[in-house]
């Protein structure tokens, strides 16, 4: 089910978003001054297309007239190694109960409005009922993103360089079902 807010409307992407949101996570890339805070530079069109695919899903936030505003990829982890929990030293045993919240962006012209909190809430509603813990990274240095996620309740677990040397916080929240 969309969800209408404000000028935007939030919707569930699947694969066929894909070339898409591959557009939008690399014209945002292109434009930032410091890309250390949005390390997809090696990310493929072929990544996207595996991350929309289920389990996997996106949520996109367009605008009425279809442009795509806002986009966030939800990644439900299969392989420990590979995890956020297993980066942030947690439990095995919690990786079928985490969801890890993946490439946030919003089109510079559409900031300011809160879509990444909006995006990042509507997702929640979306998760398996199974879901118990939601992980996602965020630059110490990036202040937008971590004021959207701390104020939803997101907590640091623990600070570290990942990405092939970026500094990350890695960001857990427990869900309250
Ligand atoms: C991070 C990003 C998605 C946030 O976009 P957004 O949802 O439009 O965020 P907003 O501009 O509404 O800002 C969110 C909050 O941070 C605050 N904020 C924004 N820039 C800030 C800054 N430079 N310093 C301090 N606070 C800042 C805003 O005032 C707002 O606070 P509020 O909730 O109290 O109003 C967007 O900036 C972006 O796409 N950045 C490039 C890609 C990126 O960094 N993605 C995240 C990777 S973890």
């Amino acid at each position: 089910m969309d969800q209408y807010t404000g000028r935007y409307i939030l919707s569930r992407a699947s694969s066929e978003e894909a070339p898409a949101f591959y557009g939008l996570m690399r014209s945002v890339y292109r434009e930032m001054p410091d890309k250390d805070l949005f390390a997809v530079g090696d990310i493929e069109l072929s990544w996207m297309q595996t991350a929309l695919t289920p389990p996997g899903f996106g949520i996109s936030a367009r605008t009425e007239s279809g442009e795509l505003a806002g986009m966030l990829v939800v990644l439900l982890p299969e392989s420990w190694d590979h995890s956020l929990a297993n980066a942030a030293g947690l439990d095995p045993d919690i990786l079928p109960c985490t969801a890890e919240m993946d490439m946030s962006c919003v089109a510079p012209q559409h900031r300011g409005q809160g879509l990444q909190r909006r995006m990042l809430t509507f997702a929640e509603t979306l998760l398996p009922e199974t879901t118990r813990y939601l992980l996602c990274t965020v630059s110490p240095h990036n202040p937008a993103s971590l004021k959207s996620v701390l104020a939803l309740g997101y907590r640091v677990a623990v600070t570290r360089k990942m990405y092939g040397g970026f500094l990350r916080h890695i960001l857990i929240k427990q869900l309250q079902r």
